[in-house]
């Protein structure tokens, strides 16, 4: 049996066979506590992992001692909004985020409005992007972070990182922004942009999953954040557990692989989507969801009237795989919070399919899907 094309590479990606091969002796041979600082296994696997990290902080224009390995971005989301939570709340309780943000930031942000702080989750526009004055009248006195996602995983919107890094430093507010899905696949500097948190993740890249990282300022402001988990002391007692060498190389192999690619690849998936979007969008009630440049080059999400979302997703299932709302939250049967955000109904939130497109798939495969979905499309419209 033929498995369905895979279009969801903003839920995540394979590991690529380079980053496989590069991960592979630090399961046996270099399989050393990159802790253990008495011996050869000790410093093999150290001196991967600090490879690793010099990548990943290059990467974004940081130094290595600026980059906390996490599981991933969800802990690095975490870390960052209650670490910088904790460390001052005593110099103000208020929180600044916006509406579209992955559950990875906004239930964080939830858990803090339980115990006593205050969150303002901006709007967004039709096409999904912050109004810049709204969110600088936004910022007050006790406002101690702003958190804005530079790349949207359900539709690819680019959120103005620079401008917003720009209005923060200004007001001297901490900005994170969760670069999950904008890491590899658009430049991203913590100086120009004045970032001071940024988590990252490596599944997205074609890295291994279950490992991430965040990035903490020391410098021109210092950052500090209060540690959420407590144990060994690794990565400078801001988060302890033994660090594990395999995923750490992977990421920073993918990481590698995804800068020297990014350009070429970047151009290469907008075409695929340009056209994609081109043939679907001759099909009356097909709305495209977010900006139609100021996104992923990879993503496209659309919605569709005039049919039940269920038996859409259902419709595509054999042929391809994409995911309806977030795949992060796929048991969802909510519609999207962040299709509903653009403003679109209940019914058009519920019927929208989110199409990634990556680094293996081809323009034939692209092709057969989007002639998929017309087909399934026509045909639904008959039956019901
Ligand atoms: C924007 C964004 N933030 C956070 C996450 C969570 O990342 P992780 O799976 O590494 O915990 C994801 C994807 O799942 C994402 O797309």
């Amino acid at each position: 049996m033929q498995r369905p094309i895979y279009l969801d590479c903003n839920a995540t990606t394979p590991v690529d066979s380079r980053v496989l091969e590069t991960m592979l002796p630090y399961f046996t041979e270099h399989f050393g506590n990159p802790s253990s600082v008495s011996h050869a296994y000790g410093w093999e696997a150290e001196a991967g992992v600090k490879q690793a990290r010099e990548m990943i902080a290059k990467a974004i224009n940081a130094s290595p001692e600026e980059i906390i390995f996490t599981s991933g971005a969800t802990e690095a989301n975490n870390l960052a909004i209650k670490g910088v939570a904790e460390a001052y709340f005593s110099q103000g309780q208020h929180i600044i985020t916006v509406a579209t943000e992955h559950r990875a930031v906004l239930d964080p942000c939830l858990y803090l409005e339980s115990l006593g702080f205050e969150v303002t989750f901006l709007a967004v526009d039709e096409d999904g992007l912050i109004d810049l004055d709204v969110l600088a009248d936004s910022i007050r006195s006790d406002t101690i972070l702003v958190s804005v996602m530079a790349a949207n995983n359900e539709i690819g919107v680019l959120q103005p990182i620079q401008e917003i890094g720009r209005i923060c430093r200004e007001k001297e507010v901490f900005f994170h922004t969760d670069a999950a899905q904008a890491l590899a696949k658009m430049p991203l500097d913590v100086e120009a942009m004045n970032i001071d948190l940024m988590s990252l993740t490596a599944h997205k890249i074609y890295g291994p999953k279950g490992i991430g990282a965040l990035y903490v300022r020391r410098r021109h402001p210092r950052v500090r954040i209060a540690s959420q988990i407590q144990g060994g002391g690794q990565e400078r007692d801001l988060r302890s557990g033994t660090l594990y060498p395999p995923q750490i190389v992977g990421f920073g192999k993918a990481v590698e692989l995804g800068l020297a690619e990014m350009d070429t690849e970047g151009e290469r998936l907008q075409k695929l989507r340009d056209r994609a979007w081109e043939e679907l969008s001759q099909l009356e009630g097909v709305y495209l969801n977010g900006h139609p440049n100021q996104r992923l080059s990879g993503n496209l999400n659309v919605s569709v009237a005039g049919v039940d979302g269920t038996a859409l997703i259902l419709g595509l299932q054999p042929v391809m795989a994409v995911s309806s709302g977030s795949a992060c939250a796929s048991q969802s049967t909510q519609p999207s919070h962040v299709i509903k955000a653009l403003g679109r109904s209940d019914k058009l939130a519920h019927a929208s399919i989110r199409m990634g497109m990556g680094r293996f798939t081809t323009a034939e495969e692209v092709d057969q899907a989007i002639s998929h979905v017309i087909t399934t499309i026509e045909s639904l419209r008959k039956s019901q």
